[in-house]
C-alpha cells in the first residue's frame, strides 16, 4: 500500500547512500516524494513534477556504472542532480567529466557566480559537504556555472533555458545548512509541486485506505514484538476493529527473559482480542544442536521461521479468501539498495516465503507502512497511543539470542600476545568492506577505546578487543574455550546476565546513553565455570556504524559483580572495539 496520490517528486537512485535521505527531505517539505532504480524508464515516471538524479559510488566512466533513460533529460521535465547525477548529468549531455585521482570529502564554502532558483534566498559564502573523486571539468553546451568552491570550479551548473540543473555538493545533508533552502527552491519554484503530505496528518487517510484494500475481509500478522509489525498491526486493529485481526506471535525459545510475557501483554493492552502464541521452542532448539558456525545458525533459524510460517498458513482457516495478510514492511525494505545487506536477506525470508508470495501474488495482503521511514512508523505509533517506552525500546536481532552465544567444538588454551592475551575464540567483524571472522585480544583491565584502535590496526590477525572488568578471580593465561553449543542451559545463562545487564543499566539510566547493548556469552572459562560474559554497548544511528559506549565504572563493576554469581560465568569482559572494525553483534 502506498500513499493516496501519486508521487510528484522522484529520487532516482544510482546506489548513493543518502538517497532515501533526499526523498525524506522533500517529505518533510509537504510533498509526496519516492525513490526508483535510476534507470526506470522515462514513460513511467511521466506525471511527475520532477525527478532527482542522487549521487552514487561510481564514476561515470565505468561501463557498470549506473544510467539513467536519457529521454528523461530531453523531455523537457524538471531534473536535479546531485553529486554523481550532476557528473551524470554533464556525461549525458556532452560535458566533460574529470577523473579524480582522490577524492574531496568534507566542508567547502559555496561562491555563488551566477543566480539561479534554484539558489534564490541563499547566501554566498554558506557551507555545504562534499563527498566526491570525480568532477564535472566542462559544462554541456547550452549550461552555465551557477556556483563554485576552493576546489571545485563546477560546484553548480544549469542550463540556460530548460529546468535542468545540478549540484555537486550534497543539499540534504545537515552539513549543508542552507541545503534545505535549495531543495525547497527545486521543490516549489523550479517544479511548482503543491504541498500534499503531512507528516502530522497521517493516520485518518491510512485507516480509510486499510479499510479500502480489507473490503469485507479480515486481516492476519505475523508479529515479532518489533515497532514495525506493532504499529502496522496497530493501525488496522484501529481501522477494522479487534474481532477483524488476527495477531500470531512465534516464540522461538531464543528471546530474552520475559519477552514473550511481555508482547503479550502489550497486545492486550493494544486491544488485541485474536492473539496467538505459536510456542516453537522445541523445533528451532531441535534444528540448532550442536551446530557452531555462525552462518549456519543464521541460516538454520531464517529456514526454521519459514517452516513455521508455512505450517501456520497451511492451517485451512488463513487459505480461504476472507483473509488477507497484513505485514509490517516500511519504505526501506521495498527497496533493494536500502538497509542492511544482512537484514535484507533476513527480512526476505520473513516477508516472502512460498505461502506469503501467493498471498502476495493472488492481491491478498496489506502493507499500510510501506511508504514510512523508520522514525515516522515511531511518531506514528505514538499517535496510536502506543506506549512510548515499547516504541523506543534498543532494537533486537531477529535470531535472537541465538548469535549471543557463541559456542565452540574445541577445547583451546589462551596464549600471550602482547599487551594482553589472544583468547580462542572467534568473532564476526567488518574490515575495509568485507566481513571478517578473526580472534579476540583481551587486556587485563578497561583501558580506553583509542587504545583498542590502535591494537586492531596494528594486529592483522584481530578484530576485536576486551578488557577484563574485575579480575579477583581465574587469571586470564589459565582461561581456555570449552565445547559449548546452543543448549537450553547456556541460553539460560545468557537469559539470566542479559536481565541483570538490562535492570542495572534501567536502574542508573544507563539505557538511554546507549542504542543498543548486547550482552553475549563465550564460551571461555575454567575448569569450574565454562562460560563468560561480553558487554557490548553502543551508540550508533542505524546500526551500521557504532561507536563504543563508556559506562560509569561502578555500574561497570556492580554489573560484573552480580553476573560473577551466575552459575557457569567465570569472567566478564567490556568490548571496546568499535564498528567498524567489530560488527555490534558478536555473530
Ligand atoms: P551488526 O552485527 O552487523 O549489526 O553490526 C547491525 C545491526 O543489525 C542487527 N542485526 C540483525 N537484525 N536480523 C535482524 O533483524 C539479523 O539477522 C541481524 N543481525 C544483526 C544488530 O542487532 C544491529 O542492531
Amino acid at each position: 500500500m502506498t500513499h493516496n496520490s501519486s508521487p510528484q517528486i522522484t529520487v532516482l537512485d544510482a546506489g548513493g547512500q543518502y538517497c532515501h535521505l533526499i526523498a525524506r527531505k522533500i517529505r518533510d517539505l509537504g510533498v509526496y516524494a519516492d525513490v526508483c532504480p535510476s534507470d526506470t524508464p522515462a514513460s513511467e515516471l511521466r506525471g511527475r513534477k520532477g525527478l532527482i538524479i542522487s549521487g552514487g559510488p561510481d564514476s561515470v566512466y565505468e561501463s557498470d556504472s549506473s544510467r539513467i533513460d536519457p529521454a528523461i533529460l530531453s523531455q523537457g521535465g524538471a531534473v536535479l542532480g546531485i553529486c554523481y547525477g550532476q557528473q551524470l548529468m554533464a556525461h549525458e549531455l556532452g560535458g566533460r567529466v574529470r577523473k579524480g585521482t582522490k577524492g574531496e570529502y568534507g566542508l567547502a564554502v559555496l561562491e555563488k557566480t551566477r543566480p539561479h532558483a534554484l539558489f534564490a534566498d541563499l547566501n554566498s559564502g554558506s557551507q555545504v559537504w562534499m563527498n566526491h573523486r570525480d568532477q564535472v571539468e566542462t559544462v554541456p553546451e547550452g549550461f552555465e556555472v551557477l556556483a563554485k568552491t576552493n576546489t571545485c570550479s563546477v560546484a553548480a551548473m544549469a542550463h540556460r533555458d530548460r529546468p535542468l540543473m545540478a549540484v555537486q555538493f550534497h543539499p540534504e545533508v545537515v552539513h549543508t545548512p542552507q541545503g534545505h533552502k535549495i531543495l525547497s527552491n527545486f521543490v516549489f519554484g523550479v517544479c511548482h509541486c503543491t504541498p500534499d503530505w503531512d507528516p502530522k496528518d497521517r493516520i485518518r487517510p491510512l485507516e480509510a485506505e486499510i479499510r479500502s484494500v480489507a473490503g469485507d475481509r479480515s486481516v492476519f500478522f505475523f508479529v515479532s514484538g518489533g515497532v514495525d509489525s506493532t504499529v502496522a498491526y496497530t493501525l488496522c486493529l484501529r481501522a477494522l476493529g479487534a474481532d477483524r485481526v488476527y495477531g500470531i506471535y512465534v516464540d522461538t525459545g531464543l528471546m530474552r527473559d520475559g519477552e514473550t510475557e511481555y508482547v503479550r501483554r502489550l497486545f492486550a493492552q493494544l486491544g488485541a482480542t485474536a492473539f496467538h502464541i505459536e510456542a516453537a521452542e522445541a523445533e528451532f532448539l531441535g534444528a540448532l544442536a550442536g551446530v557452531c558456525d555462525p552462518e549456519q545458525k543464521r541460516h538454520i533459524i531464517g529456514e526454521q521461521f519459514v517452516a513455521v510460517q508455512e505450517r501456520v498458513l497451511s492451517t485451512g482457516q488463513f487459505l480461504d479468501g476472507r483473509w488477507i495478510l497484513g505485514q509490517g514492511t516500511i519504505y526501506p525494505d521495498t527497496i533493494e539498495s536500502g538497509g542492511s545487506a544482512r537484514a535484507d536477506v533476513i527480512k526476505t525470508h520473513h516477508n516472502r516465503v512460498a505461502g506469503i508470495q501467493k498471498l502476495i501474488d493472488a492481491g491478498r495482503i496489506i502493507e499500510p507502512l510501506a511508504s514510512f521511514y523508520k522514525d515516522e512508523v515511531r511518531e506514528i505509533g505514538a499517535e496510536l497511543g502506543i506506549p512510548g517506552e515499547f516504541l523506543h525500546r534498543h532494537p533486537f536481532p531477529g535470531p535472537g539470542l541465538a548469535i549471543r552465544c557463541l559456542c565452540s567444538e574445541t577445547v583451546a588454551h589462551v596464549t600471550r600476545r602482547d599487551p594482553g592475551w589472544l583468547l580462542p575464540i572467534r568473532s564476526v567483524g567488518v574490515k575495509g568492506d568485507s566481513r571478517s571472522y578473526q580472534s579476540v585480544l583481551a587486556l587485563d583491565n578497561v583501558p580506553d577505546e583509542d587504545v583498542a584502535t590502535d591494537l586492531v590496526n596494528s594486529m592483522p590477525d584481530i578484530n576485536r578487543v576486551v578488557g577484563r572488568v574485575l579480575s579477583e578471580e581465574t587469571d586470564i593465561p589459565e582461561m581456555r574455550s570449552s565445547r559449548g553449543t546452543l543448549t537450553p542451559e547456556r541460553l539460560n545463562r545468557l537469559r539470566r546476565a542479559d536481565a541483570i545487564v538490562r535492570r542495572l543499566s534501567e536502574e542508573w539510566g544507563f539505557d538511554r546513553h546507549v542504542w543498543q547493548f548486547p550482552v553475549v556469552l563465550i564460551p571461555l572459562g575454567d575448569g569450574r565455570d565454562p562460560d563468560s560474559i561480553v558487554l557490548r554497548p553502543i551508540h550508533s544511528v542505524d546500526g551500521m556504524t557504532a561507536q563504543v559506549v563508556r559506562m560509569p565504572n561502578m555500574l561497570m563493576w556492580s554489573i560484573a559483580g552480580e553476573l560473577s554469581q551466575i552459575d557457569g560465568i567465570c569472567a566478564v569482559f567490556y568490548d571496546l572495539t568499535h564498528k567498524p572494525p567489530g560488527t555490534i553483534e558478536w555473530e
